[in-house]
């Protein structure tokens, strides 16, 4: 039996079986590759999406507790363009190799969605999960700060004026 959910804010439905990690659902059967495989253990934080807007590891996560959720992938970060983290993180020039960033976007996304003016300690808690052997981190702890003022209401304001 299928299993339904919404992804990145459209109906989907996947029939694999209800075990399967959703990272494979999301790679190999919706074919959406920006989330990616890491360890597979649910410890580098490769795979990370939004469940209801809280971070997840979907290489551990079972298809089944997706049924009738909200699943947000990379792909699904902003509704229109480049979401301010995707901005900063080009600002600050944040990957390296890259392999690991869109897990450690979605991770940031998550605290600036709880924290708009996350301190270097609230950024390193909400990050620990997310492992980089480039080493970005100092240059991910600028970009979220960057992002954290481009996501202002003042800044917000000023941009969409014409
Ligand atoms: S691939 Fe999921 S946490 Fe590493
Ligand atoms: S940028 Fe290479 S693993 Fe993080």
């Amino acid at each position: 039996m299928a299993t339904e959910f919404m992804l990145n804010g459209k109906p989907a439905r996947a029939d694999a079986d209800a075990q399967t990690p959703l990272l494979w659902v999301l790679r190999e059967d919706l074919e959406l590759t920006g989330t990616k495989f890491g360890c597979g253990k649910g410890l580098c934080g490769a795979c990370t999406v939004h469940l209801d807007g809280t971070p997840v590891r979907s290489c551990s996560l079972p298809l089944s507790l997706a049924a009738g959720r909200s699943i947000t992938t990379i792909e699904g970060l902003a509704v229109d363009g480049l979401h301010p983290l995707q901005r900063a993180w080009i600002d600050a020039n944040a990957p390296q190799c890259g392999y690991c960033q869109s897990g450690q976007i979605m991770s940031a996304a998550a605290l600036l969605a709880t924290n708009p003016a996350p301190t270097d300690a609230d950024i390193d808690a909400a990050m620990s999960g997310n492992i980089c052997r480039c080493g970005t981190y100092p240059r991910i702890r600028i970009a979220i700060k960057r992002a954290a003022e481009l996501m202002k209401p003042a800044a917000v304001a000023a941009e969409v004026q014409p």
